[in-house]
């Protein structure tokens, strides 16, 4: 039997002749049928729905995003970024790993009675890949990325924030995907915080019933710089909690030699050298800093040297250098 939140909201939808809340309501059965093992269900309202789609080009439902959660509180995209680009340390592999395969396996986790993780919370400062990592969990995956838009979820009026995020997490759950919460603490706050009223409580008491209901084929990641401002209720419900920390010494020799590698010339530089130049904290500004090289080469089409481009950019780079944030982890 669907849930009779469902029913009526399909029922409603029916009757004012909303057919893409409809639409989405009715993928909200299909896939809450198919969890609960009702194939046979799932796959009649499928059929329906596929008979029923409107041809490509027409009505409002084309092109993508397919359906819209109705506040536009999500944003829908297509992953592009692999695992494989990311430079993840050994304990953040293996968790993503084993996240990735439990995900992919499910039937087998589901055919034990056991349900696979889905709530991941990544925490570390800007720039050392926790958007990025969302992205690549969904591109292995195969599922699209819906990304919260605060702006459009978070009002002034608190208790329509929760009206808010009810309805996004209704819409989410229509289909498989991974839901990426940035600045997670920005909802899932401390509610202790004196300075709050009783509503911010009301907020993250609907999140946290919301986190509670959300289907395993959603997973959720949720990241933040901010880790100590989380609910710790909220950070309870993560089943699996990693650091993207700045990269250790070791880490960006790593990633500067297979930098300078792809160059088809020879850097005048070792990768320890260059690191001792240019300083960077993130694997972000690390980024920046060769894009900056290859653009430069590129449009020198030969006529420098790279040792001489990379001199160049040195000299760039090392004029941005006093930020009271520079330091290194520790190997
Ligand atoms: N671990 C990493 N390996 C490879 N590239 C990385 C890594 N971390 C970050 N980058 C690169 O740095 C850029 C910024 O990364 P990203 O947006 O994922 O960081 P973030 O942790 O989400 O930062 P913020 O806290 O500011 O949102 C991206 O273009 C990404 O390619
Ligand atoms: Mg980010």
């Amino acid at each position: 039997m669907a849930r009779s939140d469902l029913i009526l909201n399909l029922v409603k939808a029916g009757v004012e002749g909303n057919t893409s809340d409809a639409r989405s309501i009715a993928e909200a059965i299909a896939a809450d049928e198919r969890a609960k093992k009702h194939a046979g269900v799932a796959d009649r309202i499928s059929r329906v729905l596929d008979a029923a789609t409107p041809s490509k080009g027409s009505g409002r439902n084309s092109p993508a995003p397919r359906v819209r959660d109705g506040s536009g509180g999500i944003q829908r995209s297509e992953p592009l970024c692999s695992i494989n680009e990311l430079y993840l340390d050994a304990t953040a592999r293996s968790a993503c790993d084993e996240l990735i395969e439990e995900q992919r396996r499910a039937d087998v986790l589901r055919a034990h009675g056991m349900e696979p993780r889905h709530r991941l919370l990544l925490a570390g400062p800007p720039g050392n890949g926790k958007t990025s990592l969302a992205e690549a969990l969904a591109y292995e995956l195969a599922l699209p990325l819906f990304t919260v838009r605060y702006e459009a979820v978070v009002t002034s009026y608190l208790g329509e924030t929760a009206q808010r995020l009810k309805r996004l997490f209704d819409f989410v759950r229509t289909e498989p995907c991974v839901l990426f919460f940035d600045e997670f603490d920005a909802i899932g706050k401390e509610r202790g915080d004196i300075h709050e009223t009783g509503e911010i409580k009301r907020v993250v008491t609907t999140l946290l019933l919301q986190l509670d209901d959300l289907p395993s084929y959603c997973v959720l990641v949720g990241a933040t710089n901010h880790p100590e401002l989380l609910d710790r209720a909220a950070w309870r419900r993560f089943e699996l909690r990693l650091n993207l920390d700045r990269p250790t010494s070791h880490q960006m020799i790593t990633y500067f030699s297979d930098q300078l590698k792809k160059f088809d010339e020879q850097p005048g530089y070792t990768a320890k050298r260059l690191i001792e130049k240019v300083m960077p904290t993130s694997y972000s500004e690390a980024e920046a800093f060769f894009l900056d090289i290859k653009r430069r080469y590129a449009l020198a089409q030969g006529e420098r040297e790279l040792r001489s481009v990379i001199d160049s950019r040195v000299k760039v780079f090392a004029s941005r250098r006093y930020r009271p944030d520079r330091e290194y982890m520790d190997d």
